[in-house]
């Protein structure tokens, strides 16, 4: 089909799937477009790109339900505070209950305000969450991921290591294969916390923090590292700090330290996207993997995390917006969500695809045009 064509049906499809969006909408975009969507996320194959954050959006079974049959690639459960044995909790201010959420407009797009922070319920709680996501995982229905804030300590003090021991042990039980693909969570109201004063202690958390992990399970792990309140120089460091991790997550939320609040928007994504346009390819060879996170709103925005190395991306904000603020008519609003990100005849991923293969810019292999081509050689996975 020539470009002009797939535009035509592009436009089509946009309307038609406004009602519902079909479950194997990458088998289509395949079939139709010939565009392989296919993406990487902690080191596992997925359909395509788009997956979950960590957050209030992945607390329970209904979630990852709704999730699965949307067809979404991906979803990291909400962040768990990390306990030893007898339940103590280094990190528990981080534990801390609040519901109230508020869907804002910033700047030129949208931030969620919450004061909330990690899992507010029993552990044995979220083990039985994390068992019901391997369930999903095995059934091949949604990878789902768990994500721990485990002790982070000061300096000249030694790491929890009772902590990462229990947390680690009873998780990679609950999951039902080895390794245990697991997110460590270093979290936006860190970046806000006098805990995050020094930046050697920092790099010192960024660097041993796999190690510490790493000794109570087998686990492929991801990093979530959060936006340090200094600059790219500093984020481009940790970057490197943290490269004994399997992948990173980049980056968490702003913190705005005046309200005390996290945030998101155009700033957050100017932010992470400006950081790793640093990593010029071949230039990076210790960085790993990287899955992009920050106001993602758009196929238009997938593309410029991936042309700056990221094999995947997870969404938080944009799968909370109000109703009306989608073009889709039906549906839930994660598949709401993935319409307007992949079928937007205009900034979806295939309408940018294609405008980059029209420009010269993406290759067809083998008659097909590949996500992952978008991202530079160095970043792309062996
Ligand atoms: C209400 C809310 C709660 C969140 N909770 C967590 C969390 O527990 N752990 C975590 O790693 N990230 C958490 N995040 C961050 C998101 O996973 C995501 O990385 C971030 O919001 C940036 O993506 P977005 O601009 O699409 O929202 C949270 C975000 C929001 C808005």
């Amino acid at each position: 089909m020539s470009n002009s064509a797939s535009l035509a049906s592009l436009a089509d499809d946009f309307e038609r799937f406004k009602r519902e969006l079909p479950r194997d909408f990458p088998a289509h975009v395949r079939d139709a477009y010939r565009i392989n969507l296919a993406a990487r996320y902690l080191g596992e194959p997925v359909p395509h790109p788009i997956g979950k954050g960590s957050g209030q959006l992945s607390l329970n079974l209904g979630q990852l339900e709704t999730d699965a049959e949307a067809g979404l690639a991906f979803v990291v459960l909400k962040t768990v505070i990390a306990q030893d044995e007898a339940g103590a909790q280094s990190m528990a201010a981080w534990a801390i209950h609040e519901s109230k959420m508020k869907v804002e407009r910033r700047g030129a797009g949208w931030t969620v305000t919450w004061k909330g922070r990690g899992w507010d319920r029993s552990f044995d709680d979220y083990l039985a969450l994390v068992r019901t996501g391997w369930d999903l995982t095995r059934d091949g229905q949604l990878l789902t991921v768990p994500s721990v804030k485990y002790h982070l300590p000061r300096l000249d003090e030694p790491f929890r290591a009772a902590e990462y021991a229990f947390t680690t042990g009873a998780l990679a039980k609950a999951w039902g294969r080895s390794p245990l693909l697991l997110v460590k969570d270093f979290s936006p109201t860190l970046a806000g916390d006098p805990l995050s004063d020094e930046k050697a202690q920092i790099l010192r958390w960024l660097r041993e923090v796999p190690q510490q992990i790493r000794a109570h399970a087998d686990v492929r792990l991801a990093m979530k590292l959060m936006n340090a309140r200094s600059d790219d120089d500093f984020q481009h460091e940790m970057m490197e700090a943290a490269s004994g991790a399997d992948a990173l997550v980049v980056f968490n939320r702003l913190f705005d330290s005046k309200q005390g609040v996290a945030y998101g928007g155009p700033e957050l994504s100017d932010r992470n996207l400006r950081v790793l346009a640093r990593l010029t390819p071949g230039a990076s060879p210790g960085i790993p993997e990287c899955c992009g996170t920050g106001n993602v709103s758009s196929g238009r925005m997938i593309v410029e995390y991936a042309l700056r190395g990221c094999g995947s991306v997870q969404l938080h904000t944009f799968f909370q917006l109000p109703l009306e603020e989608y073009p889709a008519t039906d549906g839930s609003r994660t598949q709401r969500a993935l319409h307007a990100l992949v079928f937007d005849p205009r900034d979806g991923l295939i309408a940018v695809m294609l405008e980059r293969e029209a420009s010269g810019l993406l290759q067809r292999r083998d008659g097909e045009l590949h996500f992952l081509d978008l991202l530079p050689d160095a970043h792309r996975p062996r």
